[in-house]
């Protein structure tokens, strides 16, 4: 039912030539109501949990920016795990809820365009987390989106894509459309080093194919 009506405002505003207004909309017309967002499961991604477990033991004092945060549940756990955090979101209706819903949270939201990105995150990130938002992006978006999340990695710095997977010979279906693994090829092309690319099916029912990739940003060596 939410998906249905996700993807009529997606294709209304995408026949218009506007790829990013309908996000607004999504989140306006919902008016607070969480199961009108079909992607808001309210609580943590799984797959950031457990690449978190794994990965980060240690991140007291590092700096981590959420993209594309929508109701905010990512951005709270970095923040319960230690992490400074900033998450920002194209939709200013986004960003309110996630202030009404985490009144005393330490936080940093911000309603912001990942493709006007504020100066003082470049190169400013220990670690940049997405999910699922390139997915929701017309192809032809998704390069300047991945340069400018790349920008916001500090050397050294890790990013993190969760995302739904298919072979290039797949149908894309309708949004979200799943991404193949050349879509993120830009990631390397445009400096980062793949560390690791884990391809699976998750628990849910029906099982869905997700990608977890994680990258770094290599320190420049001083000549
Ligand atoms: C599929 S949702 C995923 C939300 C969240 N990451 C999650 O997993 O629940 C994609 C999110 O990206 C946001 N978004 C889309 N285009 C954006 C842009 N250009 N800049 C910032 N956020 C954007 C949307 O408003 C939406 O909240």
């Amino acid at each position: 039912m939410s998906r249905g009506r996700a993807r009529e405002l997606a294709k209304t505003f995408l026949e218009r030539g506007d790829a990013k207004g309908w996000f607004e909309s999504l989140y306006a017309e919902a008016d607070g109501a969480a199961e009108r967002i079909p992607w808001a499961d309210l609580v943590p991604n799984p797959h950031l949990v457990s690449w978190l477990d794994e990965n980060h033991a240690q991140v007291e004092g590092r700096r981590a920016l959420v993209v594309g945060c929508g109701l905010g549940d990512d951005a709270e756990l970095l923040a319960a795990r230690g992490f400074d955090v900033t998450a920002f979101d194209i939709s200013a209706a986004a960003i309110d809820w996630c202030r009404r819903r985490y009144a005393d949270s330490k936080v940093n939201y911000v309603a912001a365009d990942l493709f006007e990105l504020h100066p003082e995150w470049r190169v400013a990130f220990h670690l940049v987390v997405e999910v699922n938002t390139l997915q929701v992006l017309p192809p032809e978006l998704r390069p300047a989106a991945i340069s400018a999340m790349v920008k916001c990695v500090t050397p050294g710095g890790s990013l993190l894509v969760i995302a739904r997977g298919r072979e290039p010979n797949d149908e894309p279906g309708s949004m979200p459309w799943p991404l193949i693994k050349g879509d993120l090829e830009l990631f390397v092309q445009s400096g980062l080093k793949l560390i690791s690319f884990e391809d699976f099916f998750d628990e849910e029912e029906p099982p869905v194919r997700r990608f977890r990739v994680q990258y770094r940003k290599p320190i420049e060596e001083k000549p």
